[in-house]
Formats: C-alpha cells, sequence, structure tokens
C-alpha cells in the first residue's frame, strides 16, 4: 500500500506558504482546506483560509458566519469567504470608473447599460473573482502569514482560475498594445496640429483645450491596465512557484472522482502546475463486521490500486470516512492529527 501517513501531508505543505486545495464537487476540499487551516493553527502559525467557493461552506464547516472581509477565527486563524456577487459589483464599479476616466461623457450612459448587462454575462463572476483572489494571493504572501490556504469550486472552475493569470495577462497585453499604438496616433496627429498652427493656420490660440487633460486621462487608464497586469503576473509567478505554492487535489476512492482527477492532472502538467499531493477522502476501514460496508470497503481498496498506478508521481495521503460531519476547528484539526 502506497498511501503515507496523513501527518505527513501537513509536514510536506509546512514550507509552502501558499496551498490550493481542488477536486470534483462534493469529495472533501473545503473539510481538508479547513482542517489544514485548523491544525496550523493550533500550532500557533498564523493561518490564512480563504473560500473562493460560492457555494459558502466553509462558514458552515468552521460554524462561524463569514464575508468579503477578513474575520478572526482564532488567534492564530483569520478566514474570507469571497462573495461573488459582491466582488463582481465591486470590479464593475472600478471599471466603470476607468472607463468614465477617458470616455465622452454623453457615451456614459449606453456605457453603463454595457455593463450592466457585462455583469452577468458568462464568464464575469469568474474575471471579476480571479482579480480578487489574485489581490488576496498577492496581499496575503505579503500579509506575514505562514500558510494561505485557498479553499476552491470544484474542479474545472478551480483550473480555469490557476491558468487565467496567463490568459488575462496575454489579453491586458493586447489592450495595452492597442492603447500604445492609439496613443502614437494621437501624437503624429498633435504633432502635425501644432505644425499648421506654426505654419499660420491658428483658428483659436488654443488648438484643443482637452488635449492635454485627455492624455493625463489616458494614462491613468493605461496606469489601470498596467497595474492589473502586473497583478497578474505577480499571482502567476507566486502559483508556479513551486517552492511558494502547493495544489494539493482531493478525490474519494470512487470511479468518477478518479476520472476528474487524471483529467486535471493532465491539465495541471499541461500548464506545468504539478500538484503537490493527492487527499484520497471518506476512505472506509476494511476491518469491517457489516457486510454492505465491507463490500464498499473492498471495492475502495480495489479501486486504491487503480489511483496508485495512475498516479506514481504524487504523494498519496488517505482520510478517513468519520462517523458525522467534521465541524469547528478542534475537531478538524483533530482529523490531521491522528
Ligand atoms: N472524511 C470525512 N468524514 C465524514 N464526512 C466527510 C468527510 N469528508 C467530507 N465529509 C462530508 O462530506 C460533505 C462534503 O464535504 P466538503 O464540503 O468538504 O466537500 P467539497 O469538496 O468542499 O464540496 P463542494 O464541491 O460542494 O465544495 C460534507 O458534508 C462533509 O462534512
Ligand atoms: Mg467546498
Amino acid at each position: 500500500m502506497a498511501l503515507h501517513p496523513l501527518h505527513g501531508l501537513v509536514e510536506q505543505l509546512e514550507t509552502q506558504p501558499i496551498i490550493f486545495i481542488g477536486g470534483k464537487g462534493g469529495v472533501g476540499k473545503t473539510t481538508t482546506a479547513a482542517a489544514l487551516a485548523s491544525y496550523y493553527a493550533s500550532q500557533q502559525q498564523k493561518t490564512l483560509i480563504v473560500s473562493t467557493d460560492p457555494a459558502h461552506s466553509l462558514g458552515d464547516v468552521l460554524n462561524v458566519r463569514l464575508n468579503n472581509e477578513t474575520t478572526v477565527i482564532s488567534p492564530y486563524l483569520d478566514a474570507i469567504e469571497l462573495n461573488p456577487d459582491v466582488i463582481v459589483d465591486e470590479h464593475f464599479a472600478q471599471v466603470e470608473r476607468t472607463i468614465k476616466a477617458y470616455a465622452n461623457p454623453d457615451m456614459m450612459p449606453k456605457i453603463r447599460e454595457h455593463l450592466r448587462l457585462s455583469k452577468s454575462a458568462p464568464g464575469a463572476q469568474e474575471a471579476a473573482m480571479l482579480e480578487s483572489m489574485c489581490h488576496h494571493l498577492v496581499e496575503a504572501a505579503d500579509a506575514g502569514y505562514e500558510h494561505i490556504i485557498f479553499d476552491t469550486a470544484p474542479t474545472g472552475h478551480t483550473l480555469r482560475l490557476l491558468v487565467l493569470p496567463e490568459m488575462m495577462g496575454a489579453w491586458t497585453d493586447g489592450l495595452l498594445a492597442q492603447q500604445r499604438r492609439q496613443s502614437k496616433l494621437r501624437s503624429v496627429a498633435n504633432h502635425l496640429d501644432s505644425h499648421n498652427q506654426k505654419n499660420g493656420a491658428q483658428k483659436n490660440d488654443v488648438a484643443n483645450p482637452f488635449a492635454a487633460k485627455k492624455s493625463d486621462r489616458w494614462e491613468q487608464a493605461v496606469s489601470v491596465l498596467e497595474k492589473r497586469k502586473q497583478l497578474f503576473h505577480q499571482a502567476g509567478l507566486l502559483l508556479h512557484d513551486r517552492t511558494q505554492t502547493a495544489i494539493v487535489l482531493v478525490m474519494t476512492a470512487d470511479v468518477l472522482p478518479l476520472a476528474e482527477t487524471k483529467r486535471a492532472i493532465e491539465q495541471l502538467e499541461d500548464s506545468k502546475l504539478m500538484p503537490a499531493a493527492i487527499v484520497i477522502n471518506q476512505l472506509i476501514s476494511t476491518a469491517q463486521s457489516d457486510e454492505f460496508w465491507r463490500r464498499r470497503a473492498e471495492r475502495q481498496q480495489h479501486l486504491l490500486q487503480d489511483i496508485e498506478q495512475s498516479f506514481t508521481k504524487y504523494p498519496l495521503y488517505p482520510i478517513y470516512l468519520q462517523q458525522t460531519d467534521v465541524r469547528g476547528t478542534d475537531a478538524l484539526s483533530a482529523l490531521l492529527s491522528a
């Protein structure tokens, strides 16, 4: 049996401050993330747990009501639950401020209407969530936490989030290049304008009273984009730095989670984001007197052979099925100390 003792997971992740917990829906991501966070906090290591899952289950597991602001759970544990609706509103308010800085005021009602519709466009929440996650990632890395644990939404969503910083970087690059071309054209136009004026074609003293102001605003818009690009770049660097970030995939010993984990690992490897470990959750011990549970345990053991053959490169850690849901920091951290 190539399963490692569970305590090894805690030790393995000790030195990587950023931990992403991913996996299929319902396999135990929130439980694992909250267990790791509670364990490190119990060891007096300052820990932040961030939930990017729209389902709000982190608060339920920790028995605390959470929101977009940092909530202190215990002296060494802080938690944030990112609310996609609030984040999307903030994100679009920011976009509106940026556009307002250089758009023609007459256009604003149309632009506002467009932004209002964009809020519910496919991907809008993800993009807003990603930007917010990148902020937390970069800020938390500087905020003195020893561990920052991200409890994420089911696999596909998380993978897109993990790969998006590069795509968003490229997209922002495209916008910047376009703006640079336009600003070059504008400066040529201004040059020609002043040339005409020198040659006596003076329609008025100041050819374009808004020119200086407009270019200031333009600079502001470019600087917002530059900052965003910088944010995605920094987040991308952190995600790809194996000394900083560990991706832990959670699965159960079942056919569908196995298939999904295989696909997730292929995608992660393609993006050079190797997972650090795989947790096999809800395992049933084989010492069962009841026929039903013995059969289930045997089936899991059978699948475990498949799992071990499929993931030879990655350490596998077991978490056993508990009698009840695991809630509260004491029970959660006990799950990993066992
Ligand atoms: N080892 C375990 N023993 C007993 N119950 C467990 C165990 N792991 C998870 N559970 C329970 O299974 C349910 C799903 O777990 P959890 O919420 O951690 O999964 P998740 O992957 O975060 O789900 P989602 O994809 O919905 O976010 C919860 O009710 C949780 O308490
Ligand atoms: Mg969850």
